[in-house]
């Protein structure tokens, strides 16, 4: 915690996640677009977690000349990502596909992970459901190794839970 944006969150991760679900719940309050909605969730997590270098959305669209769903890079704060990444593909689109939330603690051990970053060492990807349908995922990276555990999993997912009850997908 040595980074001064970081110093008015608490280092507990039952406090921090509460906090971060008021914040959101108070940013997506009366606001159901996607875009605004999604872009501040990526900046409130990349300035509020430690150990981060991309936060952010892929979103789910379907080709229209196949036919086939894949996933096409949504608002997110970090280095520049891949665009599109096909329907089981990575860690993205192995949580499109199941519908399950990804905890990677080594990427390099995750088959057929997409590094867009090489300073990406362990990931959390969570997919936002509508209608019992994936939409988009919520992809979080890190440079450090086990970086998530299930309290993130857990506070992440209540984010994603404020997303899927604020935004019309
Ligand atoms: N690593 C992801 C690709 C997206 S970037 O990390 C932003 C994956 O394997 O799906």
């Amino acid at each position: 915690m040595s980074e001064t944006h970081l110093d008015f969150y608490p280092t507990d991760k039952k406090k921090l996640y509460a906090l971060l679900a008021e914040q959101l719940k108070a940013l997506t309050d009366g606001e159901c677009h996607v875009i605004p909605n999604l872009a501040n969730c990526s900046a409130l997590i990349f300035n509020a977690l430690n150990d981060l270098n991309w936060a952010g959305f892929y979103i789910v669209e379907t080709d229209e000349t196949t036919g086939k769903e894949y996933l096409l890079l949504g608002p997110f704060q970090g280095k520049t990502a891949c665009i599109r990444i096909p329907c089981g593909r990575g860690v993205c689109g192995t949580a499109m596909a199941t519908g399950k939330i990804q905890l990677v603690k080594n990427v390099h051990e995750f088959p057929g992970h997409i590094a867009c970053d090489s300073a990406s060492n362990s990931e959390i990807v969570l997919p936002i459901h509508n209608d019992g349908k994936v939409v988009a995922v919520l992809d979080i990276d890190s440079p450090k190794l086990s970086r998530f555990d299930e309290e993130d999993k857990n506070g992440l997912q209540d984010l994603v839970e404020i997303l899927e009850e604020a935004c019309e997908f």
